[in-house]
């Protein structure tokens, strides 16, 4: 698969479908809360929603959809909902990767992964190999991630395959390195649930993103709400540093040297 690398060098053609979204489920356990449930509950129905949202980004031709399942901070949880979302985590990939497959889709979990029970290790492995070759849509999973650890490991891993480059390294060496160097940078990123923070998601490739804050919870997230952040970004003016008037002229043109 082809390494993107930043998209904030190069203006990407606008296209009226985003082709990266990415999203911070945010809300469930206030939904359950509201309905007097347990939290687990809202995670639940927050499942229905992944699978909604999923066949939706199917019909529109969204390429990749990336998913905050799990934050390396949610460890601080209780002991109970951490392992419930665990199980949770568990079904859903035994579940749904036989359909995810016979739709095209072609599944990543990104995040340390190290700190999971070894056979969700190996449930996370095997889906990942089953649906390796699909390229309909890529559903990223990004699960025990932060965005703090993916630029550390990044830097890690670079500083150990390029030693000779020392302290002259650039985005352009890193970038290959990031948990996500498969995918372009998110065009569209949405959170639900009425925060209006990043919670140390994606923090290197967002920092060209439109982003979209909704008050919706993310179980009540329907395809109405969905449409709603498409229309939203269709009319932002993509302008990666530059005015206005040069967009016209400079698009899908590359940068001069030393432009970054
Ligand atoms: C998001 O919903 C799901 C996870 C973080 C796993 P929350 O569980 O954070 O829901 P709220 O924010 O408490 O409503
Ligand atoms: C962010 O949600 C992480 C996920 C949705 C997985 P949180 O609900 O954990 O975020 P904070 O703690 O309120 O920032
Ligand atoms: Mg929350």
């Amino acid at each position: 698969m082809a390494i993107f690398s930043s998209s904030t060098r190069d203006i990407p053609c606008s296209l009226a479908v985003p082709r990266h979204v990415a999203i911070i489920m945010d809300g469930n356990g206030r939904w359950a809360k509201k309905r007097f449930m347990p939290r687990v509950a809202g995670h639940r129905r927050g499942v229905e929603t992944v699978r909604d949202i999923v066949r939706n980004c199917l019909e529109r031709g969204v390429r990749y959809l990336t998913l905050f399942a799990f934050s390396s901070e949610n460890w601080r949880r209780p002991e109970e909902e951490v392992s419930l979302l665990m199980q949770l985590f568990v079904r859903a990939l035994q579940q749904e990767v036989d359909k995810l497959h016979r739709n095209g889709v072609c599944l990543r979990v990104v995040g340390d992964l190290s700190r999971f029970d070894p056979y969700l290790q190996s449930l996370i492995r095997d889906s990942e190999q089953k649906t390796a070759g699909n390229d309909r849509l890529t559903l990223t999973v990004a699960a025990n991630y932060g965005g703090r650890w993916d630029i550390l490991q990044a830097a890690n891993r670079m500083s150990v395959a390029r030693p000779e480059k020392q302290s002259h390294w650039s985005e352009t060496d890193l970038a290959p390195y990031l948990a996500m160097s498969y995918a372009p940078e998110p065009d569209l990123f949405i959170r639900t649930g009425g925060e209006q923070r990043i919670s140390n998601f994606l923090l290197w490739q967002l920092a060209y993103s439109e982003l979209y804050f909704t008050d919706t919870l993310w179980p009540e997230f329907d395809a109405a709400a969905f449409e709603k952040a498409i229309v939203s970004y269709r009319q932002r003016e993509r302008r990666f540093g530059r005015t206005s008037e040069q967009l016209g002229e400079v698009r899908q043109a590359p940068d001069k040297e030393g432009d970054a």
